[in-house]
């Protein structure tokens, strides 16, 4: 029987600085037949991570470094196309670590996909950088009704969850992103108090003036010369949650100094860094609650799909430009749940 063709991105070099077109190698190869206990997943939705930068370092992070020739870790969404594996039948949806690969011929469990969702707002809101949004800002940052809340990257997947939630709470959000129009879609459509464009306002400054009787909560995902920012101006009894650092990701070895680390002890702050991975066995209450937040009209979010495996690398690179707008994702087969 012909057997499908699968195209996966292998990690070829360890990059030093930011990726370029050596770090993968696009590779092609046949779908070996399926052995008892096997299932093979048709992939149609690759994630593209800030994080996967970390995991192709020499050094170990929580993963253990991908291997040079191995398929690049990635989350993706699939269909199960063929099966000998009796809790996974053909036709079910599943996530997980799939690569960034048309096909995952797998043996381990991986999740199911609860029916009724469709694939898309499962790699973004409703996955992994929703739910890390979830728990960062609630169970780290613990936001309450009247604090302000300043949210770094909060355009993007996690940060824009981030804010939001904290809304919900009743704290007052403000956001930090790199362009006018993140800057006009986190106050106009996802109801941020107000913005502040990195690129062209003094961020230190304009937190400042924003946020006069200090910050309560900073969830941090850049790292760097805005976490020292946010620092500097602190509320008493403040959280900063450090959720990640991307400004730092590709400048390992040569990070940013933090002149206002002092200010933590000075304000009786608490500064916590926290996994996703960390709630797991809770990820089911979060997804329920996003998706009720979601029908209720109270969190917006976007996506921003690129079509073609052959994308993926680059995809990775404009996490680093800032041009994605929300959750990015490579499409690599059609979408059978899209409206
Ligand atoms: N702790 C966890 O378990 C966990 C889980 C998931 C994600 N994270 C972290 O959450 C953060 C966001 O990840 P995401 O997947 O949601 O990606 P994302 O925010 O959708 O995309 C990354 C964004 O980072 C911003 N950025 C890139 N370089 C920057 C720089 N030098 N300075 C300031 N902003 C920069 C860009 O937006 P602008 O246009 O605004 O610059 C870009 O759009 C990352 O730090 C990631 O590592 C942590």
């Amino acid at each position: 029987m012909t057997r499908p063709i699968n195209h996966a991105w292998q990690l070829a070099q360890r990059p030093t600085k930011n990726i370029d077109r050596d770090t993968f190698a696009l590779v092609e190869e046949s779908v070996p037949e399926l052995a008892d206990g096997e299932y093979l997943v048709r992939n149609v939705f690759l994630s593209v991570d800030p994080t996967q930068r970390t995991w192709i370092r020499e050094e170990p992070s929580y993963l253990p470094p991908v291997g040079i020739g191995e398929v690049m870790r990635a989350g993706a969404i699939g269909e199960v196309v063929e099966s000998r594996h009796l809790e996974f039948p053909v036709g079910s949806f599943v996530t997980g670590l799939l690569g960034w690969q048309e096909y995952s011929l797998l043996r381990e469990a991986v999740n199911i996909v609860p029916p009724g969702i469709p694939l898309r707002p499962m790699m973004g809101v409703f996955g992994a950088t929703g739910i890390t949004a979830y728990f960062g800002m609630l169970e780290v940052g613990e936001p309450k009704a009247g604090e302000t809340v300043l949210v770094s990257g909060a355009a993007g997947a996690t940060g824009s969850v981030a804010a939001q939630v904290a809304q919900i709470q009743g704290a007052r959000a403000i956001g930090i992103a790199g362009s006018a129009e993140k800057c006009e879609w986190l106050v106009k459509t996802a109801g941020l108090a107000a913005a502040i464009n990195y690129r062209t306002e003094d961020v230190e400054q304009r937190i400042g003036e924003l946020c006069p009787e200090g910050i309560d909560v900073f969830f941090d995902n850049v790292g760097g010369a805005t976490l020292d920012a946010g620092l500097k101006h602190l509320a008493i009894g403040a959280r900063v949650v450090l959720c990640g650092a991307i400004s730092t990701y590709n400048e390992l070895d040569a990070p940013t100094p933090i002149h206002w680390y002092l200010n933590l002890v000075v304000k009786r702050a608490r500064m916590q860094g926290f996994l996703v991975l960390d709630y797991l066995d809770r990820f089911p209450d979060a997804v329920m609650q996003l998706v009720v937040w979601d029908m209720e009209g109270k969190l917006k979010w976007r996506d921003h799909v690129l079509d073609g495996i052959e994308r993926a690398p680059e995809a990775l690179g404009m996490l680093f430009s800032g041009d994605n707008t929300g959750k990015l994702l490579v499409q690599v087969a059609p979408d059978p749940t899209a409206p």
